[in-house]
Formats: C-alpha cells, structure tokens, sequence
C-alpha cells in the first residue's frame, strides 16, 4: 500500500480547558489521561498525591466544582471547564486556609503525604455539612487513609476548622 492510501491516523491529542485555582489553564492531552496526571505532569502542581491510583486511598482528592473528587478516577477531558481546587490553590496569598491552618495548629499530620487530600476532603466535609461530630467527620472522611495514623488529630483539626469556619 502506498504511504497516501494509508488510512488517516486519528488525532489523539484534544485540547482542554479548565479553571485551575482560580485561572483559566489550557492543556492539550490525549483521551486516557486522568486529571491526577494531568495536574501533577502537565500541570506541575504536585502537592495532590498518587497513592494508590485506583480509588481506594484518598490522596488524590481534589475539589470539583466545590465537591470531593478523586482525581486519578476522574478522566482529565471529562471536567473541560470545571473549577478545579488542589492544595496549591487553598491559601489566599500568605494566609492559610482555616483548614490548612487547624492541621498545623493541631499537629495532624506526620509524613504528610496524605495530608493534601485529607485537607481538601475536610474542605469539601464541612462544606457538605457532614462534619457535626466527631463520629461524623470519621465517616466522611473514612476515604482518606494515613498510613501514619494521624487520625484522632485529623479529626480534631477538622472538627477546629468547622468552627473557625462558622
Ligand atoms: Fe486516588 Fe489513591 S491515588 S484514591
Ligand atoms: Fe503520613 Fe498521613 S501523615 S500518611
């Protein structure tokens, strides 16, 4: 077969744009690129963590549109035009968001490779209303592992946050 009756090789980079911490971002990827990758090898924000990569550690978690999302499920074309929220984006300038600031208060973290995800899930925890009581905020935020076991602090924190966030 001659190089011009070759069929034609489809495109398989589409671009992408998304609201990224606040700023319109534009990306051009291919179809299977989940938005975890996205945000860490296209978009340099890697403070949102690859744990597990299959939905079952939470250290992915980003804020879509204001809601939990795990980002290595999450197919990046899948969100053209969302607002995306990774850890990167929490802070207003020096000041550290409520909840960022009541894991440092609290002392709730260890290694802190789990920490991102767990501050945007308490985020999206308390904005949800599902943080009343300790027992509730365990199981919202039962999602997110930590290895360390910084959980009764975790909680702490988030439950400290719900009140500087009243
Ligand atoms: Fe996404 Fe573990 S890396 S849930
Ligand atoms: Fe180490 Fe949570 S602080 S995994």
């Amino acid at each position: 077969m001659r190089t011009s009756e070759r069929p034609a090789v489809p495109a398989r980079s589409l671009p992408l744009t998304l609201r990224l911490n606040g700023r319109d971002a534009t990306f051009t990827i291919e179809p299977e690129v989940t938005l975890l990758d996205l945000l860490r090898e296209r978009g340099g924000l890697t403070g949102t963590k690859k744990g597990c990569d299959r939905g079952q550690c939470g250290a992915c978690t980003v804020l879509v549109n204001g809601r939990r999302t795990l980002s290595c499920l999450a197919l990046a074309l899948a969100h053209a035009g969302d607002a995306i929220t990774t850890i990167e984006g929490l802070a207003d300038g020096d000041r550290l968001h409520p909840v960022q600031a009541a894991f440092v208060e609290h002392d709730a973290l260890q290694c802190g490779f789990c920490t991102p995800g767990q501050i945007l899930s308490a985020v999206g925890v308390i904005a949800e209303g599902h943080a009343r009581t300790d027992d509730e905020i365990r199981e919202a935020m039962s999602g997110n592992l930590c290895r360390c076991g910084a959980y009764p602090n975790i909680v702490a924190a988030v439950a400290a946050a719900r009140e500087a966030l009243r």
